[in-house]
């Protein structure tokens, strides 16, 4: 054997590893049924103690982000809808439900956005354990 080809080998076998430990480390979980979700407000899951996310409707979008807010101890899931952003019920400050991006004093860091999908009117969502930031996990 050449060794290109012995390069692409044990290349595709780190890349299959890294791919294995990803799976490992997330899962979809059910959020709720879509007819849950208040209008303008969120919809808030508990998956660990110290650990839940918030859903929201836009229209016939859908979003879940993790549900403390990067300033302070509020949850997101009891803040206010304007367009695409939700407002902290703390301190008014606000991010973009499509990138969890602040957009709003006081918030400086973004919140953890994660897929979703839709089945049969129930929301679910990817979840990666080991890609929660710190300082919204931790807090
Ligand atoms: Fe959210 Fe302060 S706790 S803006």
């Amino acid at each position: 054997m050449s060794a290109p080809w012995r390069y692409v080998i044990v290349f595709r076998v780190q890349l299959e590893e890294q791919m294995d430990k990803e799976q490992a480390a997330s899962e979809w979980i059910r959020v709720c049924n879509i007819t849950e979700i208040p209008d303008d407000m969120g919809f808030k899951l508990q998956i660990e103690n110290d650990h839940a996310v918030a859903a929201f409707r836009v229209g016939q979008e859908y979003f879940v982000v993790e549900d403390k807010c990067t300033h302070g101890a509020a949850s997101l899931s009891e803040g206010f809808i304007e367009g695409f952003e939700i407002e902290c019920p703390f301190h008014g400050g606000k991010f973009d439900l499509r990138s969890g991006k602040p957009t709003a004093f006081p918030c400086t860091l973004s919140i953890q956005t994660h897929e979703t999908r839709i089945e049969e009117g129930t929301l679910y969502t990817l979840i990666y354990r080991d890609k929660i930031q710190p300082e919204t996990k931790d807090r």
